[in-house]
């Protein structure tokens, strides 16, 4: 899908050519003494009473005399937020799906105000209409959609949160890509492949770690969860480095179980299916890495996953074993099916050792936060105050909404044993709190949140498939680092060999309560030694 940014003033809205026109209509709309057709039209439907102006009402007409559009859609977006913004467009290319629209036009030129989260919120809308998933059927439908414009009546300010939106699409699209391939055609080391082909953007540095390498670093607690598969198990290192080494990064750690069948603590058969999004925080981070390679902020930022597969078999962990984890901390394994905290603890160990600013752990861990939240939001949990300030405002300005839950030592009273230093479950109750409190147990060394994205990385029933969340978050939290990082001017470094000297380019990135600023980065020549 080809996404543009136009010009598309009140006056030449009718002429527009294309295969269907949205166009975004506010509540209280300026008037205009227009005596064009669109105006007419709007104005008639008002008199009628045949179009509501709120967000996901439709009005739609075809070949209108004097329109030069094919089809027509007004979409009604109530009071203009970029809430409702994303309804309505979601519900106009919802309307348009099943027709043979290749160009489509969605014209924000009658917004009051159409500032950078408006024109993100529709570009997000766009690229969720737009993105199918193929990979795994033999007559892929091709997709009609080829092409979406956007117009707007003011070039200049648009250009850079179109960017960003674009880049964000991007990044959730891989992300939901990812979460939505079936668990045998995402194995841990296909993960790692897709990993490795975003080492080849500008800015992003990929390693790949296997079963030796990951017994020699000591992450007993990992090792302990991929014994019961025939896949052998990865450690994805990501690294962009946007920033001057010397600045601490951000590692985002996503949780990669690539099949969650519960291991011997084994998952009743019903929508065990689902449990191939089991690594859905693992495409967030990929997700995320594709976004900073579009956008180019100055800032590093570390990504991790632990990925294996944890199923039941002779050579599987049992109910009662206990592992030792990187950290040197034992572990009671009570329940297999507890697993995701499991792989998570040893990178949350392997951390350490890129003195982050914070660490964001980002894991599909808990039924009980499905519980707790729904849908809705993800659940989130921080050991700094600012930290979840900074998530759960990136959160808002995203529509990537999270919440946050306690982290009260009480919690973690279920999680004591006689055998261990912890055990790996306590009781049902509160269950999405003692998941993170066992956690926590491996974050001393620095500032740590946890997004438990159980509830909102996919969507089940007839709409099954993944949501791309929590990039949109993500990137928005990451961008709000930029201004806040120690320096500002970074000194530009050397090109690697492989790309020309000079290999420079002009990135945008925002800054919270700021104007859009452009900052001029480097590609990195060399990733800091870990
Ligand atoms: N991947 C699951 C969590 C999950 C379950 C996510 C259902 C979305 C929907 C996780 O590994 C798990 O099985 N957690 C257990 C923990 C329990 C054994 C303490 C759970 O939530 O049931
Ligand atoms: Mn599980
Ligand atoms: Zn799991």
């Amino acid at each position: 899908m080809d996404f543009e940014l136009k010009t598309l003033t009140r006056a030449r809205i009718c002429a527009e050519k294309c295969d269907a026109l949205v166009v975004l209509v506010p509540q209280l709309l300026a008037e205009t003494d227009g005596s064009d057709a669109l105006t007419a039209l709007m104005a008639q439907a008002d008199q009628s009473g045949d179009f509501e102006r709120k967000p996901g009402k439709l009005l739609q007409a075809y070949r209108t005399p004097g329109l030069s559009a094919t089809r027509l859609v007004l979409a009604g977006v109530g009071e203009g937020s970029a809430r409702n913004i994303k309804t309505a467009v979601a519900a106009a290319l919802a309307a348009i799906k099943g027709s043979n629209a290749q160009r489509v036009v969605v014209c924000a030129s009658l917004l009051n105000a159409a500032d950078a989260p408006h024109l993100q919120a529709a570009l997000l809308a766009c690229g969720d209409a737009a993105y199918s998933y193929t990979a795994t059927k033999s007559k892929p439908a091709g997709a009609k959609l080829q092409r979406l414009v956007i117009g707007v009546a003011d070039l200049g300010q648009a250009k850079a949160a179109f960017h960003k939106g674009v880049a964000l699409v991007k990044g959730i699209d891989l992300a939901r890509e990812w979460g939505n391939r079936p668990a045998n055609h995402a194995t841990p080391t296909l993960l790692a492949g897709a990993a490795k082909a975003l080492g080849k953007l500008p800015g992003i540095k990929v390693e790949i770690l296997g079963p030796k390498e990951v017994a020699k670093l000591g992450m007993g607690s990992f090792m302990a969860v991929a014994k019961g598969s025939e896949e052998p198990l990865r450690f994805i290192v990501l690294r962009y480095d946007g920033a001057d080494k010397a600045e601490a990064p951000v590692v985002l750690v996503g949780k990669g179980i690539t099949f969650d069948s519960g291991g011997i603590s084994i998952k009743p058969a019903a929508e065990m299916d689902e449990m191939k999004f089991d690594m859905c925080g693992a495409a967030s981070v990929l997700g995320t890495f594709r976004a900073l390679a579009e956008l180019q902020p100055a800032l590093n930022v570390v990504g991790l996953i632990p990925a294996c597969e944890n199923l039941p078999d002779g050579r599987a962990l049992k109910p009662g074993d206990v592992v030792t984890s990187m950290s040197g901390q034992t572990i009671e394994i009570l329940n297999t099916d507890a697993e995701g905290r499991l792989v998570l603890c040893d990178a949350l160990s392997y951390a350490e050792r890129f003195k982050p600013r914070a660490v964001v752990d980002i894991a599909t861990l808990t039924g009980a936060c499905v519980v707790a939240l729904g849908a809705v939001r993800s659940g989130m949990f921080a050991s700094h105050d600012d930290l979840a300030l900074a998530l759960s405002e990136a959160g808002d300005r995203a529509l990537d909404l999270c919440w946050r839950l306690p982290l009260d030592d009480d919690y973690a009273e279920g999680l004591k044993t006689n055998f261990a230093d912890v055990a790996n479950v306590a009781g049902r109750a509160g269950g999405a709190i003692s998941a993170a409190k066992f956690l926590q147990r491996f974050t001393s060394k620095f500032a740590w949140a946890h997004l438990d994205i159980a509830g909102t990385a996919w969507r089940g029933g007839a709409a099954k498939g993944a949501t791309g969340r929590p990039v949109g978050l993500l990137v928005e939290y990451l961008l709000g680092q930029v201004g806040q990082i120690g320096q500002v001017g970074q000194k530009p470094r050397k090109a690697p060999a492989k790309v020309s000297a000079g290999a420079t380019r002009s990135a945008v990135s925002r800054e919270p309560g700021s104007a859009v600023k452009t900052a001029r980065v480097s590609r990195v020549a060399k990733a800091p030694a870990a």
